[in-house]
């Protein structure tokens, strides 16, 4: 282990480190929020070197191939700070983490089959750290945990090997991230941050580091769960909303009123936030975050937050409702869908990003193959790739071509000028179903399309 020479509990030495950038960085965890997060640090002039356990990345990244394709404005800093040797990655934790003053976890917290929150990433490394963190460090956790888990867990995982304890000889705070996947360098760059340290000269050390490589707004928060539940309850207003929001289009499908109509003019009045009714909510965050704050609801055991179990309810349904929609299109042409074609446009679990984690699209895929339903997929951010056992098609024509209906999941900016004729011309059956709130249901029917969509009470 070499010897530290800035003391991470010390504010002066480290702006003395931070101005003569010394201060050396390991960020742990170097995925969709980890990478851009060490590249900053690297950009701001701070020897950085990122970990992780996933060989092929780690290759790719140190071969200067860049794995964040989907992300504007990263790859130059990529180049940039490979070329001037202030950022590489290594699958050695150990001679990463003794080799570094601060130490950031941007490690994936997901959730089990059954909902349950995963935490095992977090707690891996927190008990690697015990082992090899050097005296002195500071441990920033920017994953989104719920309330508690660095009071509860993580301090006595860091402390368990006895050579560490905490305010004495390591800190620990968080910083959690809230960045957009496909936006991050502006959300970076822009959004103000959240700190909570596990004190208060802690939460001022993280905001001077912070401040120094994002230079955006820190929002000084009194310890780090206060922080977390910040962060969770953001995401879960969001995931309440967008449920409300797709039960009222399930009720105006009926009542033949038009859900997106309502919701721009609703939009006038200044206390009311949008949200848009959709096939359901994925991601890494929102629907994890609903269940974290379910699960701390659960050990205090006292029924709290009804109103998240029935917003995950709701939006879980809405596969299935995608699913029917379709069924009632079909109908209208005298088919049923099984054996039938059925193209799928956009898999992703939001626009105009690569990522199909928690995607509806998973859910609607099993709902249509229980059906025998041979499916054919197009995504411009997957072209040719396998993705859930299919081969995704190399254009939107191919996709179309020989097809009984098409289902448009995901809003890709690609789709914003569909070529409606090119669905009437291409299909056996002209039959559409919009998820995404795209397709002016008028465009659609004078074109000879059977039209459904998501919350369109006009047929
Ligand atoms: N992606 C988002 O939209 C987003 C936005 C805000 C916050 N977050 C949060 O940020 C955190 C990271 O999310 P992400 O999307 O970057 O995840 P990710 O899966 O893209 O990246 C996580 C990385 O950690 C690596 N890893 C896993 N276990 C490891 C271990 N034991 N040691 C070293 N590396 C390990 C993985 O190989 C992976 O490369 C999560 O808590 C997530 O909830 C994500």
């Amino acid at each position: 282990m070499s010897d530290l020479k800035i003391n991470m509990n010390n504010f002066e030495e480290i702006e003395k480190s931070l101005n003569s950038k010394s201060l050396r960085v390991c960020v742990i965890g170097i995925g969709r929020i980890g990478l851009p997060t060490a590249l900053s640090f690297a950009k701001s002039g701070l020897q950085t070197i990122g970990v992780d356990i996933n060989k092929n990345l780690v290759q790719d990244i140190n071969s200067k191939k860049f794995p964040l394709k989907d992300e504007p404005g990263y790859e130059n800093i990529f180049n940039d700070v490979l070329e001037k040797k202030l950022f590489s990655a290594t699958t050695k934790i150990k001679d990463a983490v003794s080799n570094s003053d601060l130490i950031v976890l941007s490690l994936p917290t997901p959730m089990d089959e059954n909902n349950i929150p995963d935490y095992s990433a977090l707690t891996i490394v927190a008990s690697q750290l015990s082992e090899i963190l050097s005296p002195n460090s500071l441990v920033i956790v920017e994953s989104t945990i719920e309330p508690g888990f660095i009071e509860n867990e993580m301090i006595s995982l860091i402390s368990k090997s006895g050579r560490l304890k905490v305010e004495d000889n390591f800190s620990i705070g968080v910083c959690p991230e809230n960045a957009n996947p496909g936006e991050i360098l502006h959300d970076f760059t822009n959004l103000p941050r959240l700190v909570g340290g596990i004190n208060q000269n802690i939460t001022k050390i993280i905001t001077l580091i912070y401040k120094y490589v994002f230079s955006v707004d820190l929002i000084e928060m009194e310890n780090c769960k206060t922080a977390n539940a910040v962060k969770l309850t953001t995401n879960v207003f969001r995931d309440i909303n967008i449920a409300f929001v797709n039960e009222l289009a399930l009720l105006f499908e009926k009542l033949g009123i038009d859900t997106h109509t309502v919701i721009e003019a609703a939009k006038r009045k200044y206390n009311f936030q949008a949200h848009f009714p959709g096939p359901g909510v994925g991601g890494p965050c929102l629907p994890v975050n609903s269940y974290q704050y379910l699960n701390s609801s659960r050990k205090i055991d006292k029924g709290f937050l009804k109103i998240v179990q029935e917003a995950r309810k709701i939006n879980e349904s809405m596969p299935q409702h995608v699913i029917n929609l379709l069924e009632d299109a079909l109908l209208e042409s005298n088919m049923k869908l099984d054996n039938s074609i059925i193209t799928l446009l956009g898999i992703s679990y939001k626009p105009n990003v690569h990522d199909v984690q928690i995607a509806p699209s998973e859910q609607i895929i099993k709902l249509l193959k229980e059906k025998n339903v041979k499916l054919k997929i197009f995504d411009p951010y997957f072209t040719s790739e396998m993705v859930f056992g299919y081969k995704i098609e190399k254009s939107i024509q191919d996709a179309l071509l020989d097809s009984n209906a098409v289902i448009i999941i995901t809003g890709h900016k690609e789709f914003d000028e569909l070529d409606l004729q090119l669905v009437t011309n291409s299909m056996n059956t002209p039959i559409l179903i919009d998820c995404t709130g795209k397709i002016n249901p008028k465009d659609a029917i004078s074109n000879s399309i059977i039209f459904r969509g998501i919350g369109r009470g006009e047929k």
